[in-house]
């Protein structure tokens, strides 16, 4: 190729993109946008102040104007990331006409009032992340109309209600829902879930097998600090590709632990509920278990020697329970790696000298009452 011909071609293509004209509706939609934004909060060095649009959204170099917030494909624009400016207002209904968004991360700003329904109709939506805001009002039941979902991060803002049954025909991998004020039970979810996350929030019911079916490939569940109850069953720890599971500060108040025949269960938090009942030795059962806290609830009996058995336990906490007997003397052996607590219960001869035990046991008064009188916790 002679060098003026390279030229001429790279005159050609540069110009070409200095011409990118976007497409009219996403300049107006992107302008109707800004606007419901309250100006006072869009500081001069942020992306949005530099929106400017005497120039083309989607055309370069950006030397001066849309330096950030946006990009585009071709006439298209394809994502909104906005920095964390602080910006306030609400989030236009406008922000439908961009059709070819991929991607929305808001996140760390000030935007409140409701997620435009609009918005869950944009059908190449893969990204939606409105996490720390203040959005307010409820998922309506039109989530299931996007339809390439992959990522929902809807975390620490203010919704309310229930979760929609529709939820479960979407393709989303992760969600997250946490810090909400979300009610009600949990519904059928997405069968593609690897990660799902709806902690602090005010959910009731039970786990319902319904809700969990066909979820194959479901790695971390945070369920914590919510108001659910019942037993929490069996299949729960058995699901397929579990390994986290975070139900502590719960209202649960028994639970069924079944042997599997295999599992990456790795960590497992139930702590802060009301389960009674003795504990059973299945959870040692699990080949990966790595860390299981049970603290603070109604534990009674003694504690499983296989526990104190268990290669792959790094953590355990059984503290605040009535687990009663002689710990396993295992976990004082100096070959036990374990860390944790068994403090605060009613069992005979905790050795002080193991980290374990510095927590010291229940008055004793305390414990003849949880045993009705049976058990005389300090020898
Ligand atoms: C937009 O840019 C033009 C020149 O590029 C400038 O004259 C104008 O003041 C800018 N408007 C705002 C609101 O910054
Ligand atoms: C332990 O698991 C077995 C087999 O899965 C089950 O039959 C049994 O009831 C469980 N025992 C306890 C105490 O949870």
């Amino acid at each position: 190729m002679s060098t003026t011909v390279f030229f001429f071609l790279l005159l050609l293509s540069t110009s070409a993109a200095a011409t990118t004209t976007t497409l009219a509706s996403d300049v107006s939609a992107l302008k109707a946008i800004k606007s419901a934004i309250n100006p006072t909060t869009i500081p001069s060095y942020s992306c949005l102040a530099s929106w400017n649009f005497t120039s083309d959204p989607c055309s370069n170099p950006h030397l001066t104007h849309f330096l950030c917030g946006l990009s585009c494909s071709g006439n298209r624009v394809t994502q909104l990331t906005f920095d964390r400016a602080g910006y306030s207002g609400t989030l236009s209904s406008f922000v439908s006409k961009l059709t070819q968004l991929l991607t929305i991360d808001l996140s760390d700003n000030k935007f409140s009032g409701p997620i435009p329904t609009a918005l869950f109709f944009l059908p190449n939506l893969q990204t939606l992340i409105l996490r720390s805001n203040s959005f307010s009002g409820t998922i309506p039941p039109a989530i299931s109309s996007l339809t390439s979902i992959q990522t929902l991060d809807v975390s620490h803002n203010s919704l309310t209600g229930s979760l929609p049954d529709t939820l479960s025909s979407l393709t989303l991998t992760r969600l997250d829902l946490s810090f909400n004020k979300l009610t009600g039970p949990i519904p059928k979810l997405p069968k593609n879930l690897l990660e799902l996350a709806i902690k602090s929030n005010l959910l009731s019911g039970y786990l319902s097998k319904t809700s969990f079916n066909e979820l194959t490939q479901l790695e971390v569940v945070e369920l914590s600090d919510n108001s659910l109850t019942g037993t929490i069953p069996g299949w729960f720890f058995l699901q397929p590709s579990i390994q986290q599971v975070n139900l502590a500060n719960n209202g649960f108040t028994g639970i069924e632990i079944l042997k599997p025949t295999d599992s990456n269960l790795i960590a497992v938090d139930i702590g802060f509920n009301k389960i009674a009942g003795y504990l059973s030795a299945n959870f040692s059962a699990y080949p990966m278990l790595s860390s299981l806290s049970l603290r603070y609830n109604k534990l009674h009996g003694p504690i499983p020697s296989e526990y104190s058995q268990k290669a792959t336990l790094r953590r355990l906490f059984l503290d605040g329970n009535y687990l009663s007997g002689l710990p396993p003397k295992e976990f004082f052996s100096g070959k036990s790696s374990v860390s944790g607590s068994l403090g605060d219960n009613c069992l005979r001869s905790c050795p002080t000298s193991s980290q374990l035990c510095l927590k010291s046991q229940k008055p004793s008064s305390i414990c003849q009452r949880a045993y009705g009188g049976k058990v005389k916790p300090k020898s």
